[in-house]
């Protein structure tokens, strides 16, 4: 269930106290903490970010410091689908931007929107995900998917297509 701007129900509360507790409300876990709550909502939403930043006794600067500083997490709702297309060097040079491109169009995702509105993709670039010899790479939430043409991402998207949200 991913949170709403509004506040918190006593549900979503319930749900992150369970994580809190999991963790001693220590705050050396932050970070596990926060890898959690991901995990929970695809995202990290603001009010979970306040909330655990008055359960754990931190400042909410120091909660949404980290919660931005590292990449893994994400201020902003993630699709269920997470592409990761790897535009390194080796895979930029065997052919990843034509890949990224053809995901955007089969998803209908233009600009710099990284999510599609029914929140099914979410697709990005990445610097390298240490698979070179497999260039060019693509990676959805834990799957890889080797030297990746367009025509094999678009079999593997209509796949997902099908899938509920
Ligand atoms: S450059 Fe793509 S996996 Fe390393």
């Amino acid at each position: 269930m991913v949170a709403t701007k509004q506040s918190l129900t006593s549900e979503q509360k319930s749900e992150l106290d369970r994580i809190l507790k999991e963790y001693d409300y220590k705050k050396s876990n932050l970070i596990a903490v926060l890898q959690k709550v991901q995990e929970l909502y695809r995202y990290l939403p603001e009010e979970a970010l306040t909330y655990v930043s008055v359960k754990m006794n931190l400042s909410p600067a120091s909660v949404f410091g980290v919660a931005t500083f590292y990449s893994q997490f994400s201020l902003n709702p993630k699709g269920k689908f997470e592409i990761k297309v790897c535009d390194g060097t080796a895979c930029h040079v065997r052919g990843s931007m034509p890949v990224y491109n053809a995901i955007k169009k089969k998803v209908g995702l233009t600009g710099d929107k990284i999510t599609t509105d029914c929140l099914r993709f979410s697709v990005e670039t990445v610097s390298c995900l240490g698979a070179c010899g497999l260039a060019p790479v693509v990676m959805i939430n834990d799957k890889v998917y080797p030297k990746m043409t367009s025509d094999a991402m678009t079999i593997v998207l209509d796949e997902l297509m099908k899938e509920d949200v």
